[in-house]
């Protein structure tokens, strides 16, 4: 049993909570959430939840986990009589997101493979994709087979839990720490690659226009703010008791705020490069078919495998090599995002039942494995979307409203945090991070939810 197990190295670790945060979410989530909720406008909801939330919050997770140096569970144990329960529950929607965000990686994964021969033929929106679209069409209309797995996919799953659990068993430091020393460089290298030569396709400027084109109106729309909290909640893997895991592994002498100023930028950097690469490739996509870029816009599941594949098509040059890096960028990006997922339930397992890393790994890893097969299958795929689109709207906006009270007002610790946090770091807190996360926050956020749940209910 691995005792007491701790990062190698600041880059580790830093490396570790940026492969969390950068994910699926950056690639195929945010261009399309920017460009839905104002274009070039939407920045400053984006930057505004970004400064006084989403750094913030890290600062707060890494504080909790470092301080209280335990599972998220054990760690809301630790903060207050009759708290456990804010973060089984954070557990248990990683968990949910596990089951299905593996399943998205072994697609990207077959994709891979389907580039080296541009197998998905002339028209990809009928190449295994087409059956699913049309049934999402088709509301109340019959879904699709439980227990009839997608072609192609199964394979790819089972290759997806053998890494992700092989790292995990690994342990944190030979494991997860090396596979993100790996994964994450070589990630960021595919994809300037990618995003070098999406950019100079003929059409790309058209793309950035449609993409940062600012629509002032959106800004006092209470949906654009909730898509922006959502998108850096989700982003950030906030609230999904990630951070505050990975950070019980920190070394005592680390410092805290620095690494989550790092991390924030880190993966919003990503994410705006995404923007562009996205955006670029729909506006050459939209040259090549004489429309305009706001009728290929797309995102998730129809953009990655259906939209991505018809530009590959096109290309000038080189097609099946931009295909293969495209879909391998994004299942490096999902695999280092699946292991923290999972890593969230695999320790608070250990910390309950006083079990070792590997048995734990096994239970829970082989638990969310089989559930994951359940999405592979046609009928699963619809559930997918569903259960995605529920998370990202509601989810994650409550978690993170529950935490900031649990901590800032009933535990009364933001005090005692931000001490925790200063002795160690040359950047000091002062006033306005116990303003944004008492105040702020649980203001914008609890608007947010009553506004929204108002309109959804109306
Ligand atoms: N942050 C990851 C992304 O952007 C997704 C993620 C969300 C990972 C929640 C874990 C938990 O895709």
């Amino acid at each position: 049993m691995e005792k007491s197990p701790q990062w190698g190295t600041r880059a580790g670790f830093i490396l570790a909570a940026v492969g969390s945060a950068i994910g699926l979410g950056n690639i195929w989530r945010f261009p399309a959430v920017a460009y839905e909720n104002g274009g070039g406008a939407f920045f400053f909801p984006y930057l505004f939840a970004l400064l006084t939330a989403g750094i913030p919050l890290l600062i707060l997770e890494f504080t909790m986990g470092h301080k209280f140096r335990g599972s998220a569970p054990l760690s809301y144990a630790r903060l207050g009589k009759g708290k456990e329960w804010i973060g089984w529950w954070q557990v248990a929607v990683s968990f949910v997101i596990s089951t299905y965000y593996a399943v998205i990686i072994a697609w990207a994964m077959a994709y891979a493979v389907f580039s080296l021969k541009l197998s998905w033929g002339n028209d990809p929106g009928t190449f295994l994709m087409g059956d699913y679209l049309d049934r999402i069409d088709l509301a109340g209309g019959e879904i699709g087979q439980f227990g009839n797995l997608v072609p192609g996919v199964f394979i790819p799953l089972v290759l997806v839990w053998v890494v992700a659990l092989g790292v995990l068993f690994a342990g944190v430091k030979k494991g997860i720490e090396m596979a993100n020393r790996i994964f994450i460089p070589t990630l960021v290298f595919l994809f300037l690659i990618i995003v070098i030569r999406a950019i100079t396709l003929d059409g790309a400027t058209d793309g950035l226009n449609a993409f940062f084109k600012p629509d002032w109106s959106s800004i006092t729309s209470s949906k654009v703010w909730v898509a922006a909290y959502g998108q850096i909640f989700f982003s950030l893997s906030i609230a999904f008791a990630i951070m505050i895991t990975y950070s019980s592994y920190l070394p005592k002498k680390s410092d805290i705020t620095n690494n989550a100023f790092i991390t924030g930028f880190a993966n919003s950097s990503f994410e705006l490069l995404a923007g562009i690469g996205v955006f670029s490739a729909l506006g050459f996509m939209a040259f090549t078919q004489g429309v305009e870029v706001k009728d290929v816009v797309s995102a998730g599941i129809g953009l990655a495998f259906v939209v991505f594949p018809q530009i590959i098509n096109e290309f000038p040059a080189f097609r099946e090599f931009f295909g293969f890096l495209f879909f391998t960028s994004l299942v490096l990006a999902g695999l280092t995002s699946l292991i923290s997922i999972v890593e969230t339930y695999v320790a608070a397992v250990q910390d309950k039942f006083k079990v070792s890393r590997t048995k734990a790994v096994m239970l829970g890893g082989g638990l969310s494995a089989l559930i994951s097969l359940v999405f592979a299958t046609q009928g699963g795929l619809f559930f997918l979307d569903a259960a995605d689109y529920f998370i990202n709207n509601f989810g994650v906006a409550l978690l993170g409203l529950i935490e900031v009270i649990a901590i800032a007002w009933f535990a009364r610790e933001l005090r005692n945090f931000q001490k925790h946090a200063d002795d160690l770091s040359d950047i000091k807190l002062g006033a306005w991070w116990r303003i944004c996360l008492a105040v702020i926050t649980p203001v914008v956020l609890g608007y947010m939810m009553f506004d929204n749940l108002r309109t959804n209910l109306t």
